[in-house]
């Protein structure tokens, strides 16, 4: 994925996807509207509404598509299916495994999928009652569902078999003197989680038969749960504040602080993830949860229980320090959060018409400038 990433990078490249592909693949799934480019660039319908607003909310939606996607993938295996959310039959041995780290687990990973379904489908709606262009990505619903007993055989957006799992978060909210926003980078809590390629579902039932491995699958994908919240914790409050209209602005303060309180559910979940040492037996690869409140680790980097944002430098270091989420920069904040999800390696296998369809909604969000 870091190839597509850095592919689509390269302008003229997204360019050309968009001008040769754009009736058949990416730029078509944004909504039903003709005449979308004008030039080389997209030109999306916003009706009335303020047009950096649209892509705003374009990028968001776009975003809780994806979210939606991978957090069903997790729904059907290890959560509860219902009228709420349908589809899958659970996994057994995965949904004890989680249940280990937190025996409320199925009903968070229900309440969270639940979650954003609705958002997606509410910006959507929103973007419609304005006249503007909404956004659908079904056509790149076409990765593989796992094999395993629980989940629908359905196409995906999102692969959850590969994925590189950024853990820097956790250090970066307990960190007393150092925030993203100045430059600071931030050791991770399981380093192996993010060198190495990692599922955080079973991919078949053969792997089921050993309860270690199932447990580290169950200690993967909670990680996983609380990198993305912590994402969307910080998209959210990035891109607030380039946005124009008021109505808007209550639209992404009140979807985002729900991601806030997913993060922060997860963020405590993940502390609890048992230590254990585990061989993938399908890829070889080698994951290690190290005791979080132990030597070399431990003290207040990693103790587990220090899940409240620690109070930090924030907009300059002449203020006292504040507790804050961060980062919360605005420049660039949707082509990072882009960049974060591509690099995680969640849309293994996606086509290059995703990537550029995905980037340019993006670059268009963050050319949204605030105004009155
Ligand atoms: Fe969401
Ligand atoms: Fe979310």
């Amino acid at each position: 994925m870091k190839e597509n990433g850095n592919e689509m990078n390269k302008g003229s490249n997204r360019r050309n996807f968009l001008k040769k592909g754009m009736a058949a693949a990416g730029m078509a799934a944004v909504g039903a509207g003709t005449g979308l480019l004008t030039g080389t660039k997209p030109v999306f319908a916003d009706g009335r509404i303020d047009p950096g607003d649209a892509a705003i909310l374009r990028f968001l939606c776009a975003a809780e598509l994806l979210e939606t996607d991978l957090w069903q993938q997790y729904n059907e295996f290890g959560g509860i299916q219902d009228s709420e959310v349908p589809g899958g039959s659970g996994s057994p041995a995965y949904t004890q495994a989680l249940a280990n780290i937190d025996d409320d687990m199925a009903q968070y990973i229900h309440d969270n999928t639940q979650d954003e379904m609705t958002h997606e489908v509410f910006i959507n709606a929103y973007l419609a009652s304005k006249g503007a262009q909404t956004v659908n990505l079904d056509h790149f619903r076409v990765l593989p569902s796992s094999q395993a007993s629980g989940a629908q055989q359905i196409g995906r957006l999102t692969n959850l078999t590969e994925l590189s799992i950024d853990t820097s978060w956790y250090t970066r909210y307990r960190s007393a003197n150092k925030n993203p926003d100045f430059g600071d980078t931030f050791p991770q809590a399981v380093p192996t989680l993010k060198t190495g390629r990692h599922s955080s579902i079973p991919r078949t039932d053969a792997e089921l038969n050993d309860p270690n491995h199932v447990q580290a699958l169950a200690n993967t994908a909670t990680f996983h749960f609380a990198t993305i919240e912590q994402g969307g914790t910080s998209l959210y409050a990035s891109l607030a504040q380039r946005v124009t209209d008021v109505e808007v602005l209550r639209v992404v303060l009140s979807i985002g602080g729900t991601e806030i309180m997913h993060f922060q559910t997860w963020h405590d979940d993940a502390g609890d993830a048992p230590p254990l040492t585990d061989v993938d037996p399908i890829t070889g690869e080698k994951v290690v949860f190290p005791d979080l409140n132990a030597p070399p680790f431990g003290g207040p980097l990693f103790q587990t229980n220090l899940i409240m944002p620690e109070p930090t430098i924030f907009l300059s270091r002449n203020f006292p320090r504040c507790s804050i989420i961060r980062p919360t920069a605005t420049k660039g904040a949707a082509l990072g959060a882009a960049k974060f999800l591509t690099e995680m390696n969640l849309f293994k296998g996606q086509s290059p018409a995703f990537f550029a369809l995905l980037f340019e909604l993006a670059e268009a969000a963050d050319a949204a400038r605030r105004g009155f």
